[in-house]
This record gives C-alpha cells, sequence and structure tokens, in this order.
C-alpha cells in the first residue's frame, strides 16, 4: 500500500531509512545485523587509513530525558582495508535489495586520496560517502568548516572516485554557510548526495549530582545527537535540498526516534533518512517500528510514495 523505496547515487533503497555511520556498524557482525533487519541500507564506519582505537572510555552516554546523546568516540574503525574487503565480499545482488555504502574520513587528503584510489581500483558496486565532519578529533578541525579546504579536497577527490558519491556534512548555522556549500558542492557533476547533519560538535554534557563531565575525552566535549539536533538537522536538509542542483540529493540525518520525525525529514527534502542515536539506544529493531510509523502517518495523510511529500514543507 505505502511504498518507502527511494533512489540515491544510482543505487535503490527498498526502504530509505539506514543507519546512520558510527552506530552498530564497525564490525561484521554490526553491518550483518543491519541486513538482518528493516533497514533498507548500511554505511560503515567512517574508516581512516589505518585502524584505531578511538578516544578513551566512556565515550558515549545517552542523555536524561531521552533528548540525544552526547559522545566523542574519536574514530574507531578497521581500518579502510577491512571495509573494501567487507564490500569486496558483499553479496550485491543478495542482500534483500539493500546497497553498500562506505564511509572514509582521512586523517588527511592524501590518506583520502589514497582510500578512494584503493576503491575506484576494487571497482565495486558500494557508495563512497566521505566524511568531512568528525568533531571528535583533538587537533584536527572538521573540514567541512573550511570551505577553502573542503573545495580543495574535492578537487581531488571527485575525479579519483569517478563515479556518484556522497559527503557528510556538519551542522552549518549561518544561511551564509549554506550558500558557500552548496555552490562548492554544485560545481561537482559527480557529488549525488549530502548527508546532513553529523552530531552538533563539541557540546559538554555534565553530571549535576557528581557535577562531572559524562564522557571522558577532550574534557567531556562532544558531538550531540539525537531529538536536541532535530531542527537543526531539518534546517540544514531543507537548505541543502534548496540550493543543491542537478539532481544532487540530501540524506537527512539527526533526531529521529520515530515515524514522525522521518516524515518531517522527507518534507524538509530528505531522499533517505539516518538513524544514529535512537538505533544505539534501542537496538536494530528501530527500522521495523519506524518504518511502521512511518507507514501509518502516510496512510493517515493519504500518501502512498515518498515522493508525494518530498521537500513539500510549507511556509508562512
Ligand atoms: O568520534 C567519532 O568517531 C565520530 C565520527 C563522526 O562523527 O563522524
Amino acid at each position: 500500500m505505502v511504498d518507502l523505496s527511494t533512489s540515491i547515487a544510482g543505487v535503490t533503497l527498498p526502504n530509505l531509512l539506514l543507519n546512520a555511520s558510527g552506530v552498530n556498524c564497525r564490525y561484521e557482525n554490526e553491518l550483518q545485523q543491519l541486513l538482518d533487519s528493516s533497514a533498507g541500507s548500511l554505511v560503515t564506519k567512517s574508516a581512516t587509513l589505518s585502524s584505531r582505537d578511538g578516544n578513551p572510555e566512556p565515550r558515549y552516554a545517552p542523555l536524561a530525558g531521552q533528548i540525544g546523546s552526547i559522545n566523542s568516540m574519536g574514530l574507531p574503525n578497521q581500518g579502510y582495508e577491512y571495509y573494501l574487503e567487507y564490500a569486496k565480499k558483499f553479496d550485491y545482488n543478495n542482500a534483500a535489495g539493500k546497497p553498500l555504502f562506505i564511509s572514509l574520513a582521512g586523517m588527511s587528503l592524501p590518506d583520502n586520496k589514497a582510500m578512494c584510489e584503493a576503491f575506484r581500483d576494487a571497482n565495486l558496486p558500494c557508495v563512497l560517502e566521505i566524511n568531512f565532519s568528525c568533531p571528535n578529533l583533538p587537533g584536527k578541525p572538521q573540514l567541512g568548516y573550511d570551505m577553502e579546504a573542503m573545495e580543495a579536497a574535492l578537487q581531488v577527490l571527485a575525479p579519483i572516485i569517478g563515479k556518484p558519491f556522497g559527503i557528510k556534512l556538519p551542522p552549518y548555522f549561518d544561511i551564509a554557510h549554506f550558500d558557500q556549500a552548496a555552490a562548492i558542492f554544485n560545481k561537482f557533476d559527480n557529488i549525488a548526495y549530502v548527508t546532513c547533519i553529523n552530531s552538533v560538535g563539541n557540546g559538554l554534557a555534565i553530571d549535576w549530582e557528581s557535577e562531572t563531565a559524562l564522557i571522558k575525552p577532550k574534557d567531556g566535549f562532544g558531538g550531540l545527537g539525537g531529538l536536541m539536533v532535530l531542527q537543526t538537522s531539518l534546517a540544514n536538509v531543507n537548505a541543502f535540498y534548496r540550493r543543491l542542483n542537478n539532481g544532487k540529493q540530501v540524506i537527512g540525518c539527526g533526531g529521529v526516534t520515530s515515524g514522525k520525525e522521518a516524515f518531517l525529514h522527507i518534507l524538509a527534502g530528505a531522499s533517505a533518512v539516518q538513524i544514529g542515536t535512537q538505533l544505539q539506544e534501542e537496538g536494530t529493531g528501530v527500522f521495523e517500528r519506524v518504518s511502521k510509523e512511518l507507514e501509518e502517518i502516510m496512510v493517515a495523510k493519504g500518501y502512498t510514495n515518498v515522493e508525494e511529500f518530498r521537500g513539500k514543507v510549507k511556509t508562512l
């Protein structure tokens, strides 16, 4: 009755919900859990050239009142070769139609170049997503906030990747920055989508009783996710939906706890919707629940597919 399928970067997702990179996607068994779930696709943990243990623990904490989470994971991952091998083994014809997205977050442009070259040479049907927005690396600012450096990186990486790819963006908070970033992305034909947003960087969560920060790295500073970032996510989705041209799409990420927030992301312009904090808290059953809730909302409103309301948020 209701069709939740979508297409992004030349691949079709049977259901537009997938995990946010970083959650339940570091190891093969976690990726298998996503394949076994009702998610329509899966994206791997952002990979670096070499494996990383990440920042000291505790480095993730849910926040009281179910308003969201704070994390400073520090890119713990198995190194890009692990995910390349996974992508080589991935059964693209027998994964319930779920395409594979591979997230890369090199610590430098040469690292990103080397990883993109390796995936290009492997010539696989997975889609690359370049993460310009990890806020949790001490001494390393997010590239997404340095417009010149981001454009310079894209000038190197886009021709290497060659085929359609995506970028994971930090949240922007100023209309001028939406304009500048979109103008850069519109220069690159094979940027197929942007994912908005990564966590809202460098919040500080403190337990009032113990008077102590909730996480250890960076004196307690970490990226904020979950319901409290919903409106920032929606604004970024909609800002890029309005500005990107030549069929470039937006994947929404941030604040999805139920079908209602997924619906709002699509209304703002999202072609697919990622779930992070809620997946971490609830497990992969979240995809079945949110899909069902989204379907119920669509039925109640008389929509049969997501194209009918994508990007159609009304303004006053
Ligand atoms: O700290 C982390 O691993 C987070 C990565 C990200 O937000 O991209």
